[in-house]
């Protein structure tokens, strides 16, 4: 089936970048990610696993009821409850998908469905044929294909195109193969499946031995023409394969590709950047496209080659992913709100105009403690006020005294629904760590501190530091995250977010009662 000498891209990052470890986004972090995929011209957008939660539910539905530009996926197994649930959140796309999955190899069907293989043949054309009763696409997937016997995932394959199937996709699942190996793997399929032609070949690659990106590569030049990727790329353990690599390799290297994709790839730093952000994720420094070491360069020969020209020692014009050349605007404390606004804008965000009411003070907040704001102060300072939006507790006062004399000691308030104040003191080991104790003294919900990291957001040392903490509520992960010049407030904040978000997921009533003095 032809793609118009496109390689297709499906973005999965709301699906299996959200399977993460510790990754967990709200409806309207979601919309966000897939407006700003939408944004980058991604062809399809794999929004979630509508059977798996009613949150996922509503979020497929929210994405596929708003975004317009890009095809809309949800995920099923080969179940019917899955598959009505999945086409009644993606059905209100202009252009709907439903993708059905079904492990093929002995190890899963024998140890995980427990059922015989004939069986399991049922099911994959039972569920593909009801997929398509419902949506003209639909892709299937035989999971695990690459540990399966061949024979069988073809006769899997022949059936389900049979069946309807317009995409199949060819997983590898625990990121067992080899490059050289999935592509003969891609070019057998298509001699043993007779009826392949009807159907676009996709892959999706697994990095658990660092080959994703490989492995999806050398199935492009094998015939494959869907490559199923996550931005920065996040997913199940090692994660898949990401899209900034995929698409930008397939781009520099045109020469001996010798196709393209629809990407927009001006929209791949902002996004990397938004979607670290977001699941609280970062990024590896070294990672290739978007680490914040990629186009940076040490050696005073390469500095001396880049300066004379930039290809000497970069094969990547960092403007072609929305990277500027260190020619930020920069803002400053004399910076007014048209001003503001206009770079908001330039950097794509779309605001109402009470968020940039918000924006604007805390920016004017932030440009009197720091003098200049460039574009990675503005991205941490809107990450921030959005995630703090629906904080129901919120920092009211912070005074903390520390040294190597003194008992590191925080003094806290803390605002809560109605305006109830309340206040307390504790001590710690540090000042980070006292004021934590005297947060969760306020706000009685039990929790453990799993992570806490601190990043310098700019240069220098009046920059903010970007503080994310993930805790553990219940056997539930949640993230929190707060950028300021003051690293303890930060602290203070990325706490109470996560706080605040483990509260809102709590059945029932929302409000805490909170301990201390008024
Ligand atoms: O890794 C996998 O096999 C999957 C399928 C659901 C496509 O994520
Ligand atoms: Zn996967």
């Amino acid at each position: 089936m032809t793609t118009n000498g496109k390689v297709l891209i499906f973005d999965t990052t709301l699906r299996d970048g959200e399977q993460s470890p510790g990754v967990a986004l709200n409806v309207e972090e979601k919309l966000e990610i897939a407006r700003a995929l939408e944004r980058m011209k991604v062809d399809f957008i794999e929004a979630g696993f509508p059977a798996s939660s009613p949150g996922d539910f509503e979020s497929v539905t929210a994405i596929a009821k708003e975004v317009r530009g890009s095809a809309i996926a949800g995920l099923a197994r080969a179940v019917q409850a899955d598959v009505d649930a999945c086409w009644e959140a993606v059905k209100h796309a202009e252009h709907p998908r439903i993708h059905v999955f079904l492990s093929s190899s002995d190890i899963h069907i024998m140890h995980q469905l427990e059922k015989d293989k004939e069986r399991v043949l049922e099911m994959a054309r039972e569920q593909v044929a009801r997929a398509a009763k419902y949506c003209p696409d639909v892709e299937f997937s035989p999971m695990d294909a690459t540990r399966s016997v061949p024979e069988y995932v073809y006769k899997m394959l022949t059936e389900v195109i049979d069946a309807g199937a317009t995409t199949v996709n060819i997983p590898d699942t625990v990121g067992y193969t080899i490059p050289e190996e999935f592509a003969e793997f891609l070019r057998q399929i298509q001699e043993n499946v007779p009826n392949i032609h009807k159907a676009v070949i996709s892959v999706h690659c697994h990095n658990d031995l660092g080959l994703a990106t490989a492995n999806s590569l050398a199935a492009i030049r094998a015939g494959a023409r869907q490559i199923e990727t996550c931005i920065n790329g996040i997913g199940e353990r090692a994660g898949n394969a990401s899209l900034e690599e995929v698409v930008m390799a397939i781009r520099t290297r045109a020469d001996f590709f010798g196709i393209g994709t629809n990407i927009d790839t001006m929209g791949i730093h902002r996004t990397s950047r938004l979607v670290s952000q977001l699941t609280g994720m970062g990024v590896q420094p070294n990672k290739a496209i978007v680490g914040v070491n990629a186009f940076r360069h040490q050696s005073g020969i390469h500095q001396h080659g880049i300066t004379k020209m930039r290809e000497t020692y970069e094969i990547i014009d960092p403007n072609d992913i929305g990277l500027p050349h260190g020619t930020t605007l920069v803002l400053n404390k004399n910076s007014g709100r048209h001003g503001l606004k206009a770079r908001l804008d330039d950097l794509g965000y779309e605001m109402t105009t009470a968020e940039l009411d918000n924006v604007f003070v805390a920016f004017k907040d932030l440009a009197d403690k720091k003098g200049e704001i460039d574009d990675r102060d503005l991205d941490a300072l809107i990450s921030g006020e959005r995630r703090a939006v629906e904080d129901i507790y919120k920092l009211d006062l912070l005074q903390v005294s520390c040294g190597n004399q003194l008992v590191p000691t925080a003094t806290v308030r803390i605002v809560g629904p109605n305006g109830k104040m309340a206040q307390t003191t504790a001590t710690g080991t540090g000042p980070v760590d006292a004021c934590y104790k005297g947060i969760n003294e306020l706000i009685g919900v039990p929790n453990q501190l799993l992570e806490y990291t601190v990043n310098s957001v700019t240069e220098g040392i009046d920059a903010q530091g970007e503080v994310t903490v993930r805790i553990d509520v219940e056997g539930r992960t949640f993230v929190g995250r707060n950028a300021d010049t003051d690293i303890v407030v930060s602290s203070a904040k990325a706490l109470l977010n996560a706080i605040n978000r483990a509260i809102a997921h709590m059945p029932g009533e929302k409000e805490v009662a909170m301990a201390g003095n008024p």
